[in-house]
């Protein structure tokens, strides 16, 4: 593990903060999962947009500007020189006295993490992941704003530790309505009828990368893909589905709830688009030196 902090690239076992980071005391602050596929940052620009809007949504003022964050991201990847790897960029609101005001706060502070990932096993990546539905639900927009990448991930790490605890992979998070909204840290995609669909970020859903890029593979591969919200149910009735993420990859589901998706194995679409997404995301990263 290499990490770029206060204007250098450290060993993972050397990088610091203080313990009056607000990062670290009230969670204040951002982050953005990215991965290196065929040595270029995936998708870097989008994932550039996404991290200045939340920061812009934190009234977080990056230092030296966006700019300025994508060139760390940049020689982050250049340093760590790895065909394959994950970013992990954080913005946090800083240094300051105990007391949860954010002004003062005088500097943010950006840190960029880079090393290997592997959030399920390549077994489970090849057969696919077992879910149980979570007993917590994802926090609504009102209360936080699933399109903000936040530091506030508890509720996801609670889920994913209750799905651990019944012997899963990984959690099914719905919302107060009872809708899906997502995974601990993934999109969810179900296929029935041919057809791809989604929840919408206003059921929970983070506005996932990955699930953008499959959106757009799935609309060139002739699919309708639609943004709608769904029920465990439309997992039960699938024929098909699977997760998306930066850090899951693009991974088939074989279970909710003890019972089987489809005919439990890796289906015809998910195993299309997985492979239009192996193929296209090299050409849809930015090369650094
Ligand atoms: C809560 C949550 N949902 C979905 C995703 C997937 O989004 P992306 O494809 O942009 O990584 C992530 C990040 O990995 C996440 O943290």
């Amino acid at each position: 593990m290499r990490v770029w902090i206060d204007g250098h690239i450290v060993d993972g076992s050397e990088a610091r903060i203080p313990v009056t980071d607000h990062g670290l005391l009230y969670g204040d602050g951002i982050f953005e999962g990215m991965r290196i596929y065929g040595r270029r940052v995936f998708r870097l620009e989008d994932h550039m947009a996404r991290f200045a809007v939340a920061a812009k949504a934190l009234a977080l003022e990056l230092p030296g500007g966006i700019r300025a964050t994508r060139q760390i991201v940049l020689d982050t990847a250049s340093d760590f020189a790895a065909d394959e790897a994950y970013i992990r960029l954080i913005a946090t609101r800083g240094d300051g006295p105990l007391g949860i005001d954010p002004t003062t706060c005088p500097e943010p502070r950006l840190l960029c993490i880079i090393d290997r990932i592997a959030v399920y096993s390549e077994e489970k990546q090849r057969v696919g992941v077992d879910l149980v539905t979570s007993s917590l639900r994802r926090p609504s927009p009102d209360v936080l704003d699933p399109r903000v990448k936040s530091l506030n991930y508890l509720n996801n790490a609670l889920a994913k530790l209750e799905a651990k605890q019944h012997g899963a992979d990984d959690a099914l998070l719905l919302n107060a309505a009872g809708m899906i909204a997502e995974a601990a840290v993934a999109n969810v995609f179900v296929v029935r009828d041919g057809d791809v669909l989604t929840p919408p970020s206003t059921d929970g859903a983070l506005e996932g990368i990955t699930r953008a890029t499959l959106m757009g593979l799935a609309t060139a591969h002739g699919f309708r893909v639609l943004e709608k919200s769904l029920g465990r149910f439309d997992l039960f009735a699938a024929d098909e589905a699977f997760l998306t993420g930066s850090g899951a990859g693009v991974v088939p589901i074989r279970s909710l709830d003890a019972r089987t998706i489809g005919d439990g194995s890796p289906g015809p679409v998910y195993q299309k688009l997985r492979a239009a997404f192996i193929e296209a995301a090299p050409s849809m990263g930015v090369a650094f030196e």
